[in-house]
């Protein structure tokens, strides 16, 4: 090669190179996604395609959606009741050696009282948590009770972006509809927003949570399936298994997949639990 034409050669290997080294480094570091720089609300984040972890869907429940712990004294229908919860708190509490100053997650969390998984954590072990519920009628009832928790009125995502869904309200039976054009218009449906779970955790800058209660009447398998689990560090859950319409032991086999194990099973007669209770190995 002639003297006059090498540097030039040189010269654009060596660019050729730092370009790649450039791409690699980029694809490596920006996980995906560039961040979404539009206006955020709940048209946008339902319509975009964004990170569960976007800041736009994290300002938006910030601003909007993330109720803080209340600073009065807790307010209970049935005060005297120790522990609400139908034995899987109980189970979780034998697990974690009646750990002091966790943190937990509820959801539904229906009046923030009756059954809850929570509570004792809450009022006898200095647990901080997040309690999430979807029914508007339930979550007005759950803040009247001054948890020192977070609240959150919104139902969980079953897949993993923002949405909005007809949710059918039946007390502690409400869940998202199952058929959501012929429900839109009937009584005792509304509207209402969800969130991958992960945006909510993230919105609060959690990824360790000692408990995860999930009952929300049938959608429990999709909501686990949103978890980036490399991502968070949840220790316990109970999971209802009874409405599923996946089943049972899809439940158990995703979540052995995620390095869970099942401790028990808590039912009742009454059909008024019927949960696995997970631990992570
Ligand atoms: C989480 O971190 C953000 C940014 O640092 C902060 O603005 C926000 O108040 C924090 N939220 C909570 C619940 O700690």
């Amino acid at each position: 090669m002639s003297p006059v034409l090498k540097r030039p050669v040189v010269l654009f290997m060596g660019v050729c190179f730092a370009c790649v080294i450039l791409i690699y480094y980029q694809s490596s570091h920006s996980q995906g996604k560039p961040h979404y720089s539009g206006v955020c609300n709940t048209e946008n984040v339902n319509s975009a395609v964004m990170d569960q972890d976007d800041p736009c869907i994290l300002s938006l429940l910030r601003g909007q959606y993330l109720h803080p712990p209340s600073k009065n004294k807790l307010s209970l229908e049935a005060p005297e009741v120790t522990n609400p919860s139908m034995g899987q708190a109980q189970s979780i509490l034998e697990i974690l050696k009646n750990k002091e100053n966790g943190f937990f997650v509820e959801c539904g969390a229906l009046d923030g009282e009756l059954r809850s998984n929570t509570l004792f954590m809450e009022r006898n072990l200095g647990w901080e948590g997040v309690l999430i519920e979807a029914d508007p009628k339930n979550f007005l009832k759950v803040q009247e009770k001054n948890r020192r928790a977070w609240t959150v009125p919104a139902c969980l995502s079953t897949s993993s972006s923002p949405k909005t869904v007809v949710f059918k309200q039946a007390f502690n039976q409400g869940r998202i509809s199952q058929n959501q054009l012929d429900d839109q218009n009937r009584v005792g449906s509304v509207q209402v927003q969800c969130f991958p779970i992960y945006s909510i955790l993230a919105a609060l800058n959690r990824t360790e949570v000692d408990y995860f209660s999930l009952d929300i009447e049938g959608d429990e398998l999709a909501v686990l399936k949103t978890i980036p689990w490399n991502n968070v560090r949840i220790q316990t859950l109970s999971v209802e298994f009874i409405h599923d319409k996946e089943g049972k032991d899809q439940i158990r086999e995703y979540m052995t997949l995620q390095g869970y194990e099942v401790v028990k099973e808590v039912t009742d007669p009454n059909w008024l639990a019927n949960d696995f209770i997970f631990n992570k190995i």
